[in-house]
């Protein structure tokens, strides 16, 4: 089929390389000049695994091609829209972008045109978007307006669009949800190869939800609404933890194995952070709000993530006494992973607080450092965790990227002036930290500091505080916690 998609920023992009991939023949289009000159000498505006192979093989193939969006609207069949929907300061999605490529669909496109709305919306876009169309619709323009919410991840993208769970429509008619299965159909059957593995593990076939359009709308913001909620949950059960004396982890554990719950999305730390659970939290808000619906609970949910700088900032000023003078080596910069995305990244937020009470920090990210740099220039950016860790009190781990679980901490140990890290991802056990000559303090697990004080109200109810608990493994159904 011929496919536009417009937007080529992390939705966008890579929905236009996973259709080239399936075989469609893509046009990407972007109002940012800059953007689309490297694209087309095979440059990526943004870190994604795998992304750029994707691109190099599909633009050789003749199957993908990068165009302003004035050109791409014309001559299609389907238009995916991906452009942003930043928040406005009152918290409402800016539709700004959106309503701009109607009014050009509107007016270039000719013919018949799925036009598919893919860019996380308030309920009922889908509605002023068809308007808007038809209010412009200067060349006899006759289009079926879809929504398909996305559900990609960062750093894991492509391999979720490959294995999606599921892929919801929202539609007026059947013509449309049968075009949109037609697009759909090599990852509907699974029957495409994926480029991230060799052997796919995963071969389920997706669910093929098909709804009205507001039901549609409405999945993407409940889901992402959700699991903020889920990411705030357990945050605030890893602060009971830590002031009663119990393990989060282990608490995790043992709600996740639960089917109803399910053990994702259970692990506290610094907070939820990236392009859209923020947005989208707040999005929700408002719009429940305009609706007459009090969502208090969603702003609760705002409200614990908001707290854990704060909460972390306590812990290191706890250990370090005086902040300011103090060097601090910063691990991990973007919001999450295998992406180069710091927006709304809480390590981001850390770094603003630390300079601000007067810290020394050096920093390293495997691959966010220059985004960072942009967004906190105050900091010392360093090309290895090493060189960060050069005569630091305290070394903080503030995004758990693959690369840090390999650290050479014998090395790390020579070169730091205090042997401690706070850990805000819960990467490492105290065990391994204490066997490697670190203080560790981490995230909703009993901690003891440097200074040989529980940070926990255990020891006056007189529960044990160096007590390390271990799963058995051997007891996979009936899940036994041992003392070991
Ligand atoms: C999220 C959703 O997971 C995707 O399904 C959705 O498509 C996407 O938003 C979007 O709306 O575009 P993403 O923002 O890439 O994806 O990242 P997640 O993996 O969901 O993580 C979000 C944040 O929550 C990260 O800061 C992460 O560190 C944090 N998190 C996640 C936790 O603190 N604890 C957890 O257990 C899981």
């Amino acid at each position: 089929m011929r496919i536009s998609v417009i937007g080529a920023g992390y939705v966008g992009l890579t929905t236009a390389v996973c259709l080239a991939e399936i075989g469609h023949t893509v046009c990407c289009a972007d109002n940012d000049e800059r953007k689309l000159t490297l694209l087309r000498c095979g440059q990526m505006p943004f870190f994604e695994p795998h992304l750029e192979e994707i691109v190099s093989r599909n633009c050789s193939a003749g199957r993908l091609r990068f165009e302003t969006t004035e050109t791409a609207v014309t001559g299609v069949q389907a238009i995916f829209i991906c452009v942003g929907t930043p928040p406005l300061e009152n918290g409402d999605a800016d539709l700004s972008a959106v309503a701009n490529v109607a009014r050009t669909i509107g007016q270039r496109a000719m013919g018949h045109c799925l036009v598919i709305e893919k860019s996380t919306v308030p309920v009922q876009t889908g509605q002023q978007l068809k308007r808007q169309l038809q209010l412009y619709a200067s060349k006899g323009l006759q289009c079926d307006l879809v929504s398909n919410p996305e559900f990609l991840r960062e750093g894991s993208a492509i391999e979720d669009f490959f294995h999606p769970d599921r892929v919801v429509i929202g539609v007026e008619n059947e013509e449309a949800a049968a075009q949109m299965q037609e697009i759909y159909r090599p990852i509907l059957e699974q029957s495409c190869k994926c480029p991230v593995h060799t052997e796919c593990a995963q071969r389920r076939k997706p669910a093929w939800i098909v709804t009205d359009t507001n039901s549609s709308e409405l999945i993407k913001h409940a889901s992402n609404s959700f699991l903020a909620m889920k990411i705030s949950f357990i945050n605030m059960v890893a602060d009971l933890c830590e002031a009663v004396g119990a393990d989060v982890t282990k608490v995790a554990l043992g709600m996740g194995m639960d089917p109803r719950i399910g053990p994702a999305f259970l692990n506290p730390g610094i907070g939820f952070g990236g392009f859209c659970f923020p947005k989208d939290v707040q999005a929700f808000v408002r719009i429940a709000e305009k609706a007459g619906c009090d969502f208090s609970l969603l702003k609760e949910v705002e409200r614990i993530n908001k707290r854990r700088i704060d909460r972390f900032v306590e812990k290191i000023r706890r250990e370090l006494w005086v902040i300011r003078g103090q060097k601090i080596a910063v691990f991990g910069l973007a919001f999450k992973p295998n992406t180069d995305d710091v927006r709304f990244a809480p390590a981001i937020e850390l770094l603003h607080t630390l300079v601000r009470e007067g810290a020394m920090v050096s920093a390293y990210d495997p691959q966010a450092t220059e985004k960072a740099r942009a967004a906190c220039p105050d900091v010392r950016y360093c090309s290895s965790p090493y060189e960060a860790a050069q005569g630091a009190d305290a070394i903080l781990i503030t995004t758990e990227w693959e690369e840090f679980s390999k650290l050479d901490w014998r090395e790390l140990k020579k070169l730091v002036a205090r042997p401690l890290v706070l850990d805000g991802r819960n990467m490492f056990s105290r065990a391994e930290m204490t066997a490697r000559g670190f203080d560790y303090i981490s995230v909703g697990r009993q901690s003891v500091s440097s200074m040989g004080q529980v940070h926990s109200a255990s020891l006056e109810h007189g529960a044990l505080p160096d007590v390390e608990l271990t799963l058995s493994s051997k007891l996979p159904r009936a899940a036994k916690i041992e003392r070991g």
